[in-house]
């Protein structure tokens, strides 16, 4: 029987219609709008000055590594089973013995109070919350033993670099043990400094240097400035004291003789856990487990350091091969979905590190921009998870993902 017309009745039409009271809060808005970690990479680049924005954003030289890693994301096959009891997912993973509430790690970021004041006890606290592991970075604007009063429990892991001046190194050893840091994480990918384009062409110093261009920008992003201006001045706490700029500090941090030995060095003065940050080859791989480190993160630094190295994903699976078991390898660079969470883990991974994508949370809306992420992700990796038929992180193995040619 075909469908007769009627007129619309005032009582079918009225419980359809649902506008929303209009907001001046624009920003609420769309944060009230978000659903994906790219929703909120758009949000934050309206939030903060351009230099703060390409200074996340940006890889070093031509940005290959970068633009190769996100097209490696679009090969990513994951491969479900139906049928299978998912009535109860869990995402936690256990890490050193102790339980975390999804495989993602917070990567250690530096100067992260210049993308929002609240910088890394914000981040932190949102790890504290949720279970998660935070890794401060020794370029952090904030100082390990700020953090650790800040956020007493949460679980605090410490990246640093083995300094030209081994005195000064032990030092740092000794504060981040002293103040609880439980994990060692050494960055080995920065012998030197990368060449960051972006950030030579737009003149970024830490703190940003009001000039005519500047104070233009001002003008768009005043919450920025405001918060930049009214708090603690941005400083790499960790080295207060030194009075030296940027490229001088980091020349001064950054060992271009550091080798293998030292790592057996490290040993001898560390006994917790280390894991060897920025590793990217199999041989690589192969003679730290050797050496008997607890961990490696392969990274090519977010794309920032050397460019046209080999992309992460696709070296993972190679690793897995040869060192899986002896160590735990972890891995990073573009990770923004569950579901690339999910095939890091089928490829391999341990655990997975964040850097932008937490830090589009924090530019976007601080430390409730974070805790979204997180939101995010757990939500993703636990409908990844039911939808391939995976009721538990273990359950993952290689057969679950793989690498399409095209
Ligand atoms: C703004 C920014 C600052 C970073 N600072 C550090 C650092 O101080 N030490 C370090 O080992 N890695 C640092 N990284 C690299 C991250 O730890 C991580 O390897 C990288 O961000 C992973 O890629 P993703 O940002 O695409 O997730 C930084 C990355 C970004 C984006």
């Amino acid at each position: 029987m075909k469908s007769k017309r009627q007129l619309p009745s005032p009582r079918f039409v009225l419980p359809l219609i649902n506008w929303g009271v209009p907001t001046l809060r624009r920003h609420k808005a769309r944060m009230s709008k978000v659903v994906t970690v790219r929703d909120l990479q758009k949000i934050a680049r309206t939030r903060v000055p351009k230099a703060v924005y390409d200074y996340v954003e940006g890889g070093a030289h031509e940005e290959i590594s970068l633009a190769r890693t996100a097209n490696a994301f679009l090969r990513v096959e994951l491969q479900p089973n139906v049928l299978r009891d998912i009535s109860n997912v869990d995402t936690s993973i256990e890490i050193f013995g102790k339980k975390t509430a999804m495989p993602v790690i917070f990567a250690p970021t530096g100067y992260t109070r210049m993308m929002h004041h609240t910088g890394e006890p914000a981040v932190a606290e949102v790890a504290e919350k949720n279970n998660l592991v935070y890794c401060l970075s020794t370029m952090g604007t904030t100082a390990p033993d700020d953090l650790a009063s800040a956020v007493p429990g949460a679980r605090r892991w410490y990246q640093f670099y083995l300094m030209k001046d081994r005195q000064a190194s032990l030092d740092f050893i000794k504060r981040a043990k002293d103040t609880g840091f439980e994990v060692l994480m050494l960055t080995v990918d920065t012998p030197v400094s990368g060449i960051r384009a972006r950030d030579i062409r737009n003149g970024l110093t830490v703190p940003p240097k009001i000039g005519l261009k500047t104070f233009l920008d001002m003008t768009t992003k005043p919450n920025w400035w405001m918060n930049l201006l009214t708090t603690a001045p941005l400083e790499f706490a960790a080295f207060r004291g030194y009075k030296e700029p940027l490229a001088q500090l980091a020349a001064k941090i950054y060992d271009p003789s550091l080798n293998f030995e030292d790592i057996s060095w490290l040993r001898t003065v560390w006994d917790g856990p280390i894991i060897i940050k920025g590793v990217q080859s199999v041989s690589d791989a192969e003679k730290l487990a050797d050496i008997g480190v607890q961990g490696i993160v392969l990274s090519n630094h977010g794309g920032r350091q050397l460019d046209k190295g080999p992309v992460m994903i696709e070296l993972l699976p190679k690793v897995a091969e040869k060192v899986g078991g002896r160590l735990d390898i972890y891995v990073d660079g573009g990770f923004m979905t569950g579901q690339d969470v999910v095939a890091a883990i089928a490829f391999g991974a341990k655990a997975v590190l964040i850097g932008r994508a937490y830090l589009y949370g924090i530019m976007a809306d601080g430390q409730n921009g974070v805790e979204k992420v997180v939101e995010i992700l757990q939500a993703e990796i636990s409908n990844t998870m039911a939808l391939m038929g995976i009721a538990k992180i273990s359950e993952i193995n290689s057969s679950h993902a793989k690498l399409r040619s095209n």
